[in-house]
């Protein structure tokens, strides 16, 4: 694993758009990996900003989603399509046919699990963006007693949906179940890039970075994936013991 911290949380995004634009550039036909959530909007945003300085080009570019909620229509402005729609695609040029999110309203949400996993087999995964949960859920893969492999329907925690009630009118609104990609989806993706921003995110870093491997700490299992970089703030960063890091495991101090 390879550590960048930054002074800033916008420098986190600066450098992960970077990053993101080096794969397309190096690829312009790659499959990215994409998340939803507070951390990644600055990233989105630099992307936005290098795409009208026609610095970046999307236009042979396929994404796939991690997750959606149960139950909401991707017209629901809390849907994660929609959020990614308002956030990056329509702004990027990205099309409905190059982007997946999981069909939150499915009948049939263990069929559209099935059938997503399917399709994420079919789209090997170059870059998978992450973002990580105060509890150290990536995805929607909740802390548990084992690692769910594929594409599942989850229950979310009462933590994840007090988490994420920031964004609705109430947490009674907040949906209880999500179809998310499983850690061995996950797994699977080339290269991996993990934002981290907050003090929230500080010890759920530290876990995931130092701390023993364990469905209790889904981030974890990254210490396993052989091209992780893990992009965070002074903030996120702030627990990690630069004495004590993993082998293999490098930080470069941006600041
Ligand atoms: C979002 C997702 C989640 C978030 C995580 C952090 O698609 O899969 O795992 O990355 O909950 O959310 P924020 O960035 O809002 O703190």
């Amino acid at each position: 694993m390879l550590i960048y911290s930054f002074s800033s949380p916008e420098a986190v995004g600066k450098f992960a758009a970077n990053l993101i634009q080096a794969q397309v550039n190096l690829k312009p036909s790659c499959v990215l990996g994409l998340a939803t959530g507070s951390t990644p909007l600055h990233c989105y945003g630099e992307l936005i900003r290098k795409y009208q300085k026609k610095e970046v080009d999307f236009s042979q570019v396929t994404t796939l989603n991690l997750d959606e909620y149960l139950g909401l229509s991707p017209k629901h402005d809390q849907s994660y399509r929609y959020f990614m729609e308002k956030n990056l695609f329509s702004q990027v040029g990205l099309t409905d046919k190059q982007t997946h999110v999981p069909t939150g309203e499915s009948q049939d949400s263990e069929k559209e699990a099935r059938d997503y996993e399917k399709l994420c087999l079919s789209h090997p995964t170059d870059l998978q963006l992450l973002g990580i949960g105060a509890n150290g859920h990536i995805g929607f893969n909740e802390p548990s007693s084992s690692f769910a492999l594929s594409t599942h329907i989850v229950e979310l925690t009462e933590k994840t949906r007090q988490d994420n009630s920031r964004f609705f009118a109430s947490l009674e609104e907040v949906p209880k179940k999500a179809i998310t990609m499983g850690i061995g989806t996950i797994m699977r993706a080339k290269k991996i890039l993990l934002l981290a921003t907050g003090s929230s995110k500080a010890q759920a870093i530290q876990k995931t970075v130092q701390g023993p491997i364990t469905p209790e700490t889904p981030a974890s299992i990254l210490q396993l994936h052989q091209d992780v970089v893990l992009v965070t703030d002074l903030e996120a960063a702030s627990l990690l013991n630069e004495q004590d890091l993993p082998l293999g495991t490098e930080w470069r101090k941006e600041a």
